[in-house]
């Protein structure tokens, strides 16, 4: 039956998995956030598991419950350094990355080793941030022949043709875009736009985002 032969699909394969927002420290107390729920990577390392795949899920803030499976390893990480490490030791004993974490693009140049005190005559406050490496950037620049990096492109406007951009400047073999405007941040479902190299273009009706992560794989590992 199909069914039951899709059922370990993925054995003897290794998949990192990135999943919620990075923090990046101001001081002691505080940091730089972002919106992401970590769902879609939650939901892809779930699929991944099930279909027997060995997952590494390395997550950052997520608002849901991270999932209990013998199949998925869990590795926190914080900053977006920190997930540059994690990712980079993982994937080089793995087939297959999926950065569908939301990493930090800055970070404070100085982390403040004491909480900052605002004085009473103060105000305003400036911040001085850095870039953070682009993780999949490096990864993909990096990655042997049978690895595959996958990414995604968070947008709010010209969604097409910034995740085209994406797709060439950071090397990745695919790019899952969605249009961050309506509503997806916690939201159980998405409308994405696959994008591959020899500019194939497929637009997905909306769906869950555990269908989502199932039709990925599929297209991914081609089962
Ligand atoms: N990404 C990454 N490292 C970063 C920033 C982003 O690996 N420092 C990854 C994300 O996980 C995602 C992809 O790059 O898979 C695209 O992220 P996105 O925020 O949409 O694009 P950026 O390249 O960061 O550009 P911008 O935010 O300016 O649109
Ligand atoms: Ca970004």
């Amino acid at each position: 039956e199909t069914f039951l032969n899709e059922r370990n699909v993925l054995q003897g394969k290794t998949l990192v998995v990135t999943a919620g927002g990075t923090e990046e420290a101001i001081d002691p107390v505080r940091f730089i956030g972002n919106r992401s729920s970590g769902k879609m990577g939650i939901a892809i390392a779930k699929a991944a598991a099930k279909l027997g795949a060995n997952v590494k899920l390395i997550y950052g803030n997520v608002t849901v419950t991270l999932p209990q499976d013998k199949n998925i390893e869990l590795i926190h990480v914080e900053s977006s350094e920190d997930m540059l490490q994690a990712v980079k030791k993982q994937f080089a004993r793995s087939d297959i990355l999926i950065m569908a974490a939301a990493v930090a693009d800055w970070r404070m140049k100085k982390v403040a080793d004491h909480k900052l005190k605002k004085q009473a005559d103060q105000t305003s406050l400036q911040l001085t941030l850095v870039k953070t490496k682009d993780i999949l950037r490096e990864v993909a620049h990096n990655k042997k022949d049978n690895q595959k990096v996958i990414g995604f492109a968070a947008e709010t406007n010209d969604l097409l043709q910034n995740a085209k951009k994406k797709l060439q400047s950071k090397g990745a073999d695919m790019i899952v875009a969605n249009d961050v405007s309506k509503n997806v941040f916690g939201n159980d479902e998405d409308q994405v736009i696959i994008l591959k190299q020899k500019g194939k273009i497929e637009k997905w009706p909306r769906m869950s985002k555990n269908q989502i992560a199932l039709r990925l794989l599929k297209e991914i590992f081609e089962f």
